[in-house]
């Protein structure tokens, strides 16, 4: 059984839920005839279950808590589920709202409770999914008598996986209009373990770096207010023990499946505990709810390890793989691309094109994506966006017989767009200058040059979606990759009351969500590629639409080893797109050899964004043996296990990570000698992940027992020079 449900468990607790996992327990009281929604623990498995010492009902520091307890003060200390506003828990809540007598309390307590095989779908959001073999999930029904807001919990419990998600819906009961203020998705009371805050942060160009900080009383907080999940801070939090490693130590973690502004922390609180929390974030959020309607918010999921920063990367990628990604292309090894943008930028037309992919054919290229520029009058980033016709004066003679052509060379084709977006200088602004967002009489902030779509609007959406739609309905287009250039300013919009311009970051994320589905549903075989700027929109919500999203403009293969591992702490390679680019790098102006290039970038989709007209014979023939590799290891790293060796981040010198094959009979690891040394023979790796008693063939032809590799190690003899790297491919013959 994943959940249980126990009447009366112990003094004080009506009723107990346990949530079980493989590996973990989650365990829910119900405080009090009032039914306060308690939080007892989360944490690795437990035998037994009483828990009754667990509730901290009787930890009240001002005297026992009791019928006549103060409640205040008990409010203010209690572990509980879902805090609310305004009822005297004055430590990060979860919900507030606004009544019509402009009151922001609200006070949902137990009402009763369901359990479902299987998971409900959330209205309009991405979602994880599984069937009643999988999930099995826990329904809270709470209420707050006063207003009639009916709050719902949700639990969904994977058990195979170690992971337990959350979401919430708000339902208004009451003949009158309410706003929701303040809607967060899950929060987590607990014990203090000395916890450090490990959050992803970065900028364009720089995305997910691993950033750790001491947890303390201030509180330590991760969000966006963007508009989009963003490049600078990353929807996920996780709290560790002091020193966790790779394989040690104690890990929470939660990640948002939501694109959108995003609000994450962890503090303690007067008396040390932590809460940790996650949800929309309430800058600029305001939500009408007329009487009968439901929000609900996106979900957030949640996995436990206690073995370390590798077990919830494992955990993170199976579940991704398993239960949120959907594209038929998730198991499937994606066409070797080049891409033109890092190429040519605008200057490109359909001889440019051609020339590229006869090349590319030649060399096992596989697919010719074209990226910005090829519509409207765009030779430059100063218009055309929202005129998606094509550019005849680049793409002689239309973009079919282009596409024709270049699948008559036995190369697919893909297109870049940027549906979301809209140039001043654009024939849909000149007609529509109000399907902008946008504040009535203010100069709208250009980033780019470009406003952004008030996708708010169903008529905006279905005009963009036509758009979209035809440019594919005209020609043999396999592959999309869906751009967006820049934040959100001016929260303004035409069609919007004024009562509901706080709904405008949340309706613009759904609109675009709505998009994509709409997409994914007529051409269900179409492979979407997300983008925002590089990674600024990388997230679970992308990946419910897309196998894969552009991990960063970046494409140096040194701040890759960085941009890289921050993201593959969370993500699965398969879903991490990664070129080989020109040099001096066009972002840092490094010069790496190609060979690391193309090792670095197989841990990604793999692909190539260079001139390949105009590289070096050299370079030129390294192509063919690096798309054998890729052809050859691509099985590997996209269905395998992931484990981390050694960081550049933490090093400074070096880099090494790998991924085993499920039945571990074969593994590949990839070693980054980021700078090198004089005098020193090699560098000894400890190998992970694979069975210490099978006998693995490196590929010098040499056999060592895993528990060889493991403990004492792989000497990488040193290689002259900076960035240079090694692929170490073992495999158990007749394993
Ligand atoms: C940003 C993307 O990340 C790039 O790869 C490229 O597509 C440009 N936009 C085009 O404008």
């Amino acid at each position: 059984m994943n959940i249980r449900h126990l009447k009366n468990p112990f003094e004080d607790v009506t009723d107990l839920f346990v949530l079980s996992t493989r590996k973990t327990d989650y365990c829910i009281g119900i405080i009090y005839d009032e039914g306060y929604v308690g939080h007892i623990y989360y944490g690795k498995k437990l035998t037994g279950h009483n828990f009754s010492g667990l509730v901290r009902i009787n930890e009240y520091p001002f005297g026992k808590a009791g019928k006549e307890r103060e409640k205040c003060s008990f409010h203010d200390m209690v572990s509980l589920e879902y805090p609310s506003h305004g009822i005297g828990d004055y430590r990060e809540d979860c919900l507030s709202v606004e009544t019509p007598e402009g009151n922001s309390a609200v006070l949902p307590l137990y009402d009763s409770y369901e359990i479902i095989e299987g998971k409900p779908k959330i209205a309009g959001l991405p979602a994880s999914f599984g069937d009643r073999n999988d999930v099995t999930t826990l329904i809270l029904h709470c209420l707050d008598r006063i207003l009639n807001l009916k709050v719902d919990l949700v639990y969904s419990v994977f058990y195979d996986n170690d992971v337990i998600t959350r979401s919430v819906r708000i339902t208004n009961g009451s003949n009158e209009q309410i706003f929701i203020k303040k809607v967060y998705s899950a929060c987590l009371d607990m014990d203090n373990r000395n916890f450090e805050a490990l959050s992803l942060h970065g900028s364009w160009a720089r995305e997910r770096h691993i950033e750790k900080s001491v947890l303390t009383h201030n509180k330590t907080i991760v969000e966006s207010v963007r508009g989009e999940s963003s490049h600078q801070d990353h929807p996920f939090l996780a709290l560790i023990t002091p020193n966790t490693t790779q394989e040690t130590g104690e890990v929470y973690a939660m990640n948002f499946v939501y694109s959108g502004n995003f609000r994450t922390g962890a503090f303690l609180d007067q008396f040390d505990n932590v809460r940790m929390f996650m949800g929309i974030n309430p800058v600029d959020f305001k939500w009408k709810l007329l009487p009968g309607e439901c929000f609900e918010a996106p979900e957030v999921v949640m996995t436990y390890s206690s073995d370390g920063l590798g077990s919830m990367t494992r955990a993170f990628h199976d579940f991704y793989r398993q239960h949120l990604i959907r594209s038929p292309y998730l198991h499937k090894k994606r066409p070797v691309l080049i891409n033109n943008w890092e190429a040519t930028y605008f200057e490109f037309d359909t001889g440019k094109l051609l020339d590229i992919a006869r090349r590319a054919s030649e060399l096992g290229i596989e697919m010719l994506v074209m990226d910005d520029g090829w519509f409207g009058k765009r030779n430059d980033d100063s218009c055309s966006l929202g005129d998606w016709t094509v550019n005849e004066d680049k793409i002689k003679g239309g973009l079919k017989a282009l596409v024709d052509e270049v699948n008559r060379l036995g190369m697919k084709f893909g297109i870049w767009f940027e549906p979301e977006m809209i140039s001043p200088d654009s024939d849909l602004y000149r007609k529509h200058p109000d399907w902008a967002i946008h504040i009535e009489g203010r100069e709208g902030i250009r980033s780019r040059n470009q406003y952004v779509l008030d996708l708010s609007r169903q008529d905006v959406c279905d005009h963009v979606y036509e758009q979209v739609a035809s440019i594919l309905r005209s020609a043999n287009i396999e592959y999309v990759k869906w751009d967006m250039n820049r934040q959100l300013t001016d929260i303004g919009s035409a069609y919007l009351d004024s009562d509901r311009i706080g709904e405008l970051f949340h309706r613009y994320v759904l609109g675009m969500y709505s998009l994509q589905d709409r997409l994914i549903k007529e051409f269900p075989y179409l492979l979407l590629e997300n983008c925002s700027g590089g990674g600024g929109r990388f997230d679970p919500g992308m990946l419910y639409y897309s196998p894969q999203i552009w991990c960063s403009d970046d494409t140096d293969a040194v701040e890759r080893l960085s941009i890289q591992e921050g993201t593959a702490l969370i993500y699965p390679l398969s879903c991490i797109g990664a070129h080989v680019s020109d040099c001096p790098n066009h972002a840092v102006g490094r010069t790496t050899p190609f060979e690391t290039r193309g090792h670095v970038a197989l841990a990604g989709t793999f692909g190539y964004e260079l001139d390949i007209t105009k590289i070096s014979e050299e370079d030129v023939n390294m192509i063919p043996e690096q798309i054998d590799m890729y052809h050859r290891y691509n099985d590997l790293v996209r269905e395998g296990d992931y484990y981390r060796m050694d960081s550049y981040l933490d090093n400074h010198t070096h880099d090494c990570y790998g991924v085993v094959a499920k039945d571990k009979n074969e593994a590949l690891f990839t070693y980054v000698q980021v700078l090198g040394r004089v005098n020193y023979k090699g560098r000894r790796i400890y190998l992970k992940g694979l069975d210490s008693q099978k006998e693995y063939t490196v590929d010098d032809g040499e056999t060592y027992t895993g528990d060889v590799l493991m403990n004492a190690g792989l000497l990488i003899p040193e290689m002259s020079g900076d960035f240079r790297s090694r692929l170490i491919h073992l495999e158990v013959k007749n394993g």
